[in-house]
């Protein structure tokens, strides 16, 4: 699957990273089953534990909104000022995955730009996690 679109979406939508302490700014892109995208950045706070992840900004905007079947979310983060990398998504924001979506089907797309990212099956990146078929 070609995903520069979701690539070059998560990377606008780091501008908009609330990110004074760490300085380390993050853009998500969310992609629905149906073909709309919901963007998201993280927000940080002063009391530093409120900080939200960029990739659960764009998770809980979609779920608050009654969307429940994502297909792929797209991510981007770079130390602002410094050399882009792949930022790979927390261990929260992979259990928040874990709850919404397949882990064998979901895609991670870790990007630097749209030209330059890598793919991942949730699965591979949370391997034996613990979700809703758990609790069945
Ligand atoms: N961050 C994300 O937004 N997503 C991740 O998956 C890793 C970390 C944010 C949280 C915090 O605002 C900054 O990056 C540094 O940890």
């Amino acid at each position: 699957m070609d995903y520069r679109q979701l690539a070059k979406s998560a990377i606008s939508a780091r501008d908009a990273a609330y990110a004074p302490y760490s300085n380390f700014a993050v853009g998500a892109a969310l992609l629905t089953k149906c073909g709309k995208v919901y963007s998201g950045c993280n927000i940080e706070n002063a009391g530093y534990s409120p900080c939200n992840c960029g990739e659960r900004t764009a998770i809980f905007k979609a779920v608050s909104e009654g969307e429940r079947d994502f297909a792929a979310i797209a991510v981007a983060g770079w130390l602002r000022g410094g050399v882009p990398g792949m930022a790979y998504p927390c261990g929260v924001c992979r259990q928040v995955m874990m709850e919404f979506m397949d882990p064998e089907t979901f895609e991670i797309v870790v990007c630097t730009s749209e030209n330059d990212y890598t793919v991942h099956k949730l699965k591979e990146l949370l391997p034996h996690g613990f979700g809703p078929e758990n609790l069945a």
